[in-house]
């Protein structure tokens, strides 16, 4: 892993910032991306702390300009990314029938167009030095379907599709392609949805569960780091052999 170059969007909390930590040890440089700039600096800077190397972009993966600019700077100050983990993802917790049309928007922006953004501003350089490995974090919706997060679940079906066939488009080079499918994650984004009275309302009407179980039960869920071993764990694979898909899921599903 020294010296390889690795890009990871929604860098700066819950499962990306998981991620990081892992990384930040291991020789890899690492382009933390995320909107927020405080929390990237911060974290640039904890990495550093640990003999880390890498650089901070806020960014927008939805802005598809600021992506091609954003990954032109990485071009120019570091070269190809040998790894790109395209995390970065927004869900919301609802009826279907409320019609809520802006979270839709906001879905399909991010889970969709903006992974798109993400791998379009890298893949074409990645084929052309014939190297790189894409790793999307989806979800385990994007096997099975969960009441209350339709249109999430449409976002994550996407990337599977999407991704069985970009995998066919490439089959005669060494790029690979990785959908990691995580059960509840506690993180930032998860907890805040959990504590939002009208999503925790929506989640109990669902039937998609107690949030306030799953607050009490948070232990049980999958921690952000133990994520960040098993993207380490599908980047170490060797040039011969590569994870399709992996679901990992927590042990609180099993147990509301
Ligand atoms: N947590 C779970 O239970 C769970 C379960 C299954 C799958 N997942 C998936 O895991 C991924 C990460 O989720 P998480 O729980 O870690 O989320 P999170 O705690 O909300 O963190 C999201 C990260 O993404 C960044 N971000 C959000 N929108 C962005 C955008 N448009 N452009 C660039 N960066 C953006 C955020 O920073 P800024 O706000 O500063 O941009 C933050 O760093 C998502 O794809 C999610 O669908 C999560």
């Amino acid at each position: 892993m020294e010296g390889k170059i690795c890009v990871i969007t929604g860098a700066s909390k819950g499962v990306g910032r998981g991620i990081v930590r892992q990384l930040a040890d291991k020789g890899v440089y690492l382009v933390l991306l995320a909107r927020g700039k405080e929390a990237l600096d911060e974290l640039l800077e904890e990495v550093k702390s640990v003999g880390g190397k890498g650089m901070a972009i806020p960014c927008s993966i939805s802005d598809r300009e600021g992506m091609k600019a954003m990954a032109q700077k990485v071009f120019d100050e570091v070269g190809v990314p040998d790894f790109l983990v395209n995390n970065a993802g927004a869900w919301s917790f609802q009826d279907f029938c409320d019609n809520d049309y802006e979270s839709w928007d906001w879905m399909i922006d991010v889970n969709i167009r903006g992974h798109l953004n993400a791998i379009s501003v890298f893949l074409p350089a990645m084929k052309k030095e014939n190297k790189g490995h894409i790793i999307n974090i989806t979800s385990d919706s994007e096997r099975v379907p969960f009441p209350g997060v339709a249109v999430y679940t449409g976002t994550k079906f996407f990337m599977d599709g999407c991704m069985q066939a970009l995998r066919m488009e490439l089959k005669n080079t060494k790029i690979k392609i990785t959908n990691i499918l995580p059960g509840f994650v506690w993180t930032d984004g998860l907890e805040k949805t959990l504590r939002d009275p009208v999503q925790a309302k929506a989640m109990k009407e669902m039937g998609l569960g107690d949030p306030e179980l799953f607050i009490e039960k948070k232990d049980l869920m999958i921690q952000p780091e133990d994520l960040g071993v098993t993207v380490y764990d599908v980047m170490k694979a060797g040039d011969n052999y590569y994870v399709y898909d992996m679901m990992v899921r927590d042990k609180l599903q099993e147990m509301i």
